[in-house]
């Protein structure tokens, strides 16, 4: 089967890295978006216009199905692109619901971006599963910005989370929900923030599996394309962070 997986830019590497782990002999082709990245403070129309027409190339190359790498473009456009194209199409939403499940007593954070908070359908989904629970929602643009210029860890990333947790009690925190593709980059840096105190949870795991009931296996196969809007410069870019990921995954 080939599987077309797009996002903003990086950050849904870190999907394609767990749909290469869970399903190594599919055929993959990762469209990111970093000429019309970020994604996050972007309008809902643009966000469907923008995924509609990855969806039209994805469909022209002839996909079996679709996994929709990012939050923001599932929280603006999932509905639409479903109603659109016949292909099993596989959304993300931030993985509060694990969160909730494996809570013992503290708070709970969702790193998102402003676009994926301030959304109706995660409105909904605190209603939903988290209604006695207190949770933090801290909108992340600039780890996006970082990320997209190939920067996940150091001093710039450091100062801005310090900045993002800054006014919260971080010594209520129990988990923090990486509502954000882009997020997987920077767990050690969160890690280190909270001294290695905090649960990280995201939904990368989840979304492969949900794939995975979509589609028939296929026993030989394994390549992977990657095109980026942005040109060869972010090609190489996400040449270099996927193999950063795969390292760290023990892929
Ligand atoms: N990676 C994306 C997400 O999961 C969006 C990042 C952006 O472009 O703002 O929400």
């Amino acid at each position: 089967m080939t599987i077309g997986i797009f996002d903003s830019g990086m950050g849904g590497l870190s999907v394609l890295s767990e749909a290469r782990k869970q399903l190594p002999n599919e055929n993959f082709i990762y469209y990111g978006d970093s000429k019309n990245a970020p994604y996050g403070v972007k309008t809902k129309e643009e966000l469907i216009n923008l995924s509609m027409t990855i969806c039209d190339y994805f469909v022209e190359r002839q996909v079996d199905a679709i996994v929709i790498a990012c939050n923001t473009a599932t929280s603006a456009a999932v509905k639409v692109l479903r109603e659109n194209y016949d292909i099993p199409i596989i959304g993300m939403e931030p993985a509060l619901k694990p969160a909730v499940d494996s809570h013992k007593s503290g708070d709970i954070a969702v790193m998102a971006t402003p676009m994926t908070l301030s959304e109706e359908k995660f409105e909904l989904l605190m209603k939903r599963v988290a209604s006695k629970i207190m949770v933090y929602k801290i909108p992340a643009p600039k780890i996006v910005e970082l990320v997209e210029s190939g920067i996940v860890e150091g001093s710039e990333i450091d100062d801005v989370l310090e900045e993002y947790f800054s006014t919260l009690p971080k010594d209520t925190i129990e988990s923090v929900v990486l509502g954000c593709t882009h997020f997987i980059f920077i767990k050690e840096a969160i890690r280190k923030l909270f001294d290695g105190n905090i649960k990280l949870i995201d939904g990368n795991y989840g979304t492969i599996q949900q794939l995975k009931r979509k589609i028939t296996e296929s026993n030989h196969g394994g390549s992977l394309e990657i095109l980026n809007s942005g040109g060869s410069y972010y090609i190489e870019l996400s040449n270099r962070l996927l193999h950063y990921l795969e390292e760290q995954n023990g892929n």
